[in-house]
């Protein structure tokens, strides 16, 4: 089935939601998910959305704090855009519905993680992307000019390549017009049409063996725009959390959030030795990338395939309070953490870098704008702040929507655009083709191009990575389209990319870690 709409949203997180509200009061909305509008790596988000509040705080040591964390590679322009518009979109968030935790005395109960230097985590008990997303899918659901197309799997984006020689007309650049998608209830590929089209489809944690992503990560969109000829940067900045639950054979592995150091809890060897100040003055509490290599240094120093994290000294009252859902998790596990030490491991838990975008969100092809997580847009440089993800989403959405609700009223006509037209016929005869090659993908990343790297790793990785290429584009070539082989092509185009921009970083910075070009750990 063909649609024309207003504006045309991929991906149903905070960016995807947030976006939609605001551009539905000035046209025609569809929306589409691969799965169900509330499975989102948004839905996940546990230790809450950073933003100034109160005094002490102030708009300055957030910015200060998040330049620290990147590195030196943060767009100051952009920091202090989202810091100083970020409270204003929280509002807005709340005004949906969304619930935060507040003291007794009505003030928000403000956490601390890792690089804040002042408690700023707005957050709702342990579980704020679950609060999130339910209270915006509420509101989307309901709304007369927004309609929602679950388990719409987007496969490419209609641009100029699919006009044939119609091409020659457009001189201006790339421009988007829409794009194809696999509707997985009737598997029918439909052509939706777009004014503009927002790209919102989160990460790709799941190019990696360990991940606290769900499954739908797997990089589509920036995928999508590379295949496109969009710019994309920025991609060798994987953030590993540094404290996943070790639950070996558990996928997405559950996250133990930083909030639990930001109130205590403190990191320690398999012999119970607190290692953390070997490394950085602020402890347990450093920013992310200097606690996930000092974890993988202690268990490679150890032998050991874990840490622990020792939450033991805090009070069991306020724990059960603050962390319920953390403490009936690893209850289930038969850990009790007011009285067991908590193994824990780093796990791929977020893209720094993504589809490059300027300060309204728009992308290097017209039309087209992006934001969350499959976005970069500066603000995390090379490596991302605690809890700075949520609000950069919310913050650009909002940016993108006022840019696209203007030039609406430019745009007058719809080009005709050809129905998906693909060569392949035959379904392919055995899944485990398509599932080996994701596994062994998975393999080459999390051993070749994890926290720590070297050129000689990286070549390896490219090697292995050119091999499953060729398979998966043979294969693709010859099957009907479905969604596995499409997230295999585009979790090797991820993949790629990551590979091929750690290669050409000659230095060791942030979240790109590698020996040949070694920095002090502190
Ligand atoms: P997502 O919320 O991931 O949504 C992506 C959407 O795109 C989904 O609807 C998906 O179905 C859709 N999609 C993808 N591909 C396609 C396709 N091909 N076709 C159609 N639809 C598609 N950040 C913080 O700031 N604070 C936190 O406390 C925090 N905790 C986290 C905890 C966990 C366990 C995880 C995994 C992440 C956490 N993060 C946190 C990061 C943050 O949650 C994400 O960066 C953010 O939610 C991303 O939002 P998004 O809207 O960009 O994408
Ligand atoms: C956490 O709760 O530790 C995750 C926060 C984040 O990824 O920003």
């Amino acid at each position: 089935m063909d649609r024309k709409v207003d504006f045309l949203v991929i991906g149903s997180g905070i960016a995807g939601l947030s976006f939609a509200l605001k551009v539905a009061e000035h046209g025609s909305v569809c929306i589409i998910s691969k799965t169900s509008l509330d499975e989102t790596n948004t839905r996940y988000a546990q230790g809450g959305i950073a933003a100034v509040t109160y005094l002490p705080d102030s708009y300055n040591k957030h910015i200060n704090d998040t330049l620290i964390a990147g590195a030196g590679l943060c767009d100051r322009k952009v920091v202090e855009m989202v810091v100083k518009k970020g409270p204003e979109q929280i509002k807005e968030l709340i005004k949906w519905g969304t619930s935060f935790d507040k003291k007794p005395n009505g003030d928000y109960d403000l956490a601390k993680e890792g690089g804040h230097s002042e408690q700023r985590i707005l957050h709702h008990k342990d579980n704020t992307g679950f609060e999130i997303q339910r209270a915006l899918t509420k509101k989307i659901i309901s709304h007369k000019n927004i309609i929602t197309l679950e388990k719409h799997f987007a496969i490419d984006l209609i641009t100029q390549h699919h006009l044939g020689e119609e091409m020659n007309r457009h001189k201006g650049g790339i421009e988007c017009y829409g794009v194809y998608s696999l509707n997985l209830k009737t598997n029918a590929i439909d052509t939706i049409l777009a004014k503009n089209t927002f790209v919102a489809t989160g990460g790709a944690g799941n190019i990696y063996q360990t991940t606290t992503n769900p499954p739908i990560a797997t990089g589509d969109g920036i995928a999508m725009v590379y295949r496109a000829k969009g710019v994309v940067e920025n991609m060798e900045f994987v953030q590993f959390h540094p404290t996943a639950l070790y639950n070996p054979g558990e996928r997405p592995s559950f996250l133990i959030t930083e909030a639990l150091r930001g109130f205590g809890a403190i990191l320690r060897t398999v012999k119970g030795k607190e290692f953390m100040h070997k490394y950085d003055k602020r402890g347990s509490l450093a920013p992310r990338d200097i606690v996930a290599r000092a974890i993988d240094q202690e268990m490679k120093l150890s032998g050991s395939d874990f840490v622990y994290l020792d939450a033991r000294s805090l009070d069991e009252k306020d724990v059960e309070t603050h962390f319920p859902n953390i403490k009936e998790k690893c209850l289930s596990l038969g850990i009790d953490i007011s009285a067991d030490l908590i193994p824990v491991v780093p796990a791929a838990h977020y893209f720094c870098g993504g589809i490059k975008v300027d300060l309204t969100g728009h992308s290097s092809i017209k039309y087209l704008y992006a934001a969350g997580e499959c976005s970069c847009t500066g603000l995390h440089g090379a490596n991302r702040l605690a809890s700075n993800s949520l609000v950069e989403a919310l913050v650009y959405a909002n940016e993108a929507a006022k840019a696209s609700i203007k030039n609406i009223s430019e745009i007058k006509e719809f080009i005709d655009i050809p129905q998906w037209n693909f060569e392949g016929t035959s379904h392919p005869e055995e899944m485990v083709l398509i599932t080996q090659n994701i596994k062994e993908l998975q393999q080459i990343m999390s051993n070749y191009v994890g926290i720590v790297r070297s050129n000689l790793r990286l070549k390896r990785a490219l090697d292995r990575l050119e091999i499953i290429y060729n398979e998966t584009e043979e294969l693709y070539k010859k099957s009907t389209v479905s969604q596995k082989i499409c997230e295999l092509r585009n979790a090797i185009n991820v993949a790629y990319l990551v590979i091929k921009m750690a290669a050409r970083r000659k230095e060791s910075k942030g979240l790109h870690y590698t020996i040949d070009y070694p920095e002090k750990l502190s």
